[in-house]
């Protein structure tokens, strides 16, 4: 039996299959946080480019671990937050996910 998760600190993100592999979405939570999917695992990162504004969890493209910012065509990798080409050179900020009951949340408060 897998031990209980408590969920009292983190944040509702969706449920497990509201994502398939590829997919990404945006919470407005802590000022916007972008969620992915990759090969049944889900990431969690700052939602706006470190370049400019640019929403990543709703115009942001996955390829495999990297997110595509469609304004100016910076890279990140999602299980970093790091910048993977310019204009970016800012790092993302990640957030831990937890998966339950078939429901994904994010933990608000950490590296
Ligand atoms: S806003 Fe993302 S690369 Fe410029």
């Amino acid at each position: 039996m897998a031990p209980e998760v408590s969920t009292e600190a983190l944040i509702f993100a969706c449920n497990e299959d509201d994502l398939t592999d590829g997919e990404n979405l945006r919470l407005d939570a802590d000022g916007g946080i972008a969620v992915f999917r990759v090969d049944g695992e889900f990431f969690a990162t700052s939602d706006s480019c470190s370049h400019e504004k640019w929403s990543l969890g709703e115009e942001g493209e996955l390829e495999g671990h990297e997110v595509l910012c469609t304004l100016h065509m910076a890279r990140f990798d999602v299980r970093t937050g790091a910048p993977l080409c310019f204009p970016a050179v800012l790092a993302l900020k990640k957030y831990r996910t937890v998966v339950t009951d078939g429901r994904v949340y994010i933990a608000p408060n950490e590296d």
